[in-house]
């Protein structure tokens, strides 16, 4: 597989990161650990997951998703060939935020619950008011120092928020590689712009989340009859609207003249994007993994990418 530079963290990812929130939450464990098989035989190599995935599932406390990445690693001596992301922030049992101490511990906690001894790419998950940049940076910049991490970046900044962070950083205090920002076909405004530009600009690489839309894109969902399709499916009421629904049917036209299906027409979409590095997706099962993997395949025309540009 070919592997794309992720920005100047020094790391190469195949163009699909593999998102973790599923894992202990939507996949059970066998399931995750099935998906992860998948994912790995396939020739791709990052995951993406969170101190606090999956804490908003009933009886959860945050740290699940990292358990089943860490013990699946663990269990196939698989450590080697995964690229680990994980990020800090959010809040869990134990505190929240960006705060200098915050960083050290939940940095050491994470590396407890992945069974590893480094994290590859660490994410600042939500930039934090309440923190000066300069701080949080320096604490990046420690846990690099210290062999724990060996890059950084910042997720759901702005392009104001990220600058500032580019512009405070050098000397002790870590530069962010990456970002992450909400980003798919149907949340365009968020990133396109001034951040995507402050990207090209400042060559970061560029992982976006929700890139199915947490599963709208894949064009399952097409009235409110097919909601009990997934756990998750209230969440896409909101999409049942005439944008949503005409990029469902560009979706449906390109996907039909291409022989692929409408969540690889999505995920193509995202990696043919020049800003782009890998899109984030998530799958609950083997068989959608697979789907999602063959975008990686797929080559959209201009006029594809005009009819999707809705
Ligand atoms: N930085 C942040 O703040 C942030 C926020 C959110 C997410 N993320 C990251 O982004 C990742 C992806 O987000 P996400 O999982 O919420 O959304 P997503 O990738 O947009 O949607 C994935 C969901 O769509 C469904 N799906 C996937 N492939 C399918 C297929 N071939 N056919 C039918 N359905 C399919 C699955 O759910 P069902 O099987 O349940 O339908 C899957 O869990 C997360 O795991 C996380 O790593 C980051």
């Amino acid at each position: 597989m070919q592997t794309r530079k992720l920005g100047s963290s020094g790391l190469s990812i195949a163009p699909l990161v593999l998102g973790g929130n599923v894992f202990g939450w939507t996949a059970d464990r066998a399931a995750s650990f099935t998906v992860l098989d998948t994912f790995l035989d396939g020739g791709f190599n990052a995951v993406d997951t969170a101190d606090v995935y999956s804490r908003w599932a009933p009886g959860h406390q945050g740290g699940e998703s990292e358990t089943v990445l860490g013990d699946w690693m663990k269990e196939r001596g698989s450590r080697d060939k995964v690229v680990v992301i994980t990020k800090v922030g959010s809040e869990m049992p134990a505190g929240k935020g960006l705060k200098a101490a915050y960083i050290q511990s939940a940095c050491d906690a994470s590396l407890k619950r992945l069974k590893t001894d480094r994290i590859d790419l660490y994410f600042s998950h939500f930039p934090d008011k309440e923190t000066p940049i300069e701080e949080t940076l320096e604490a990046h910049q420690r846990l690099i120092d210290q062999g724990k991490v060996r890059s950084v970046g910042g997720s759901n900044y702005d392009a104001a928020g990220l600058k500032q962070a580019l512009d405070a950083a050098g000397g002790s205090r870590a530069r962010y590689t990456v970002l992450q920002p909400h980003y798919n076909l149907l949340v365009r405004d968020q990133y396109e712009g001034g951040l995507e530009n402050l990207c090209v600009k400042e060559g970061l690489g560029v992982i976006p989340y929700f890139a199915l839309a947490s599963g709208f894109l894949t064009g399952k969902y097409r009235s409110e009859a097919d909601l009990g399709k997934s756990a998750r499916g209230g969440g896409m009421k909101k999409h049942f609207n005439a944008r949503g629904l005409a990029i469902l049917a560009a979706l449906d036209a390109v996907s039909k003249a291409h022989g692929a299906t409408q969540a690889q027409v999505a995920l193509a979409w995202l990696m043919a994007r020049p800003s782009i590095t890998a899109p984030i997706a998530s799958a609950t099962s083997a068989t959608q993994l697979k789907e999602l993997a063959a975008a990686a395949e797929l080559k959209l025309s201009a006029d594809d990418m005009k009819a999707l540009d809705l």
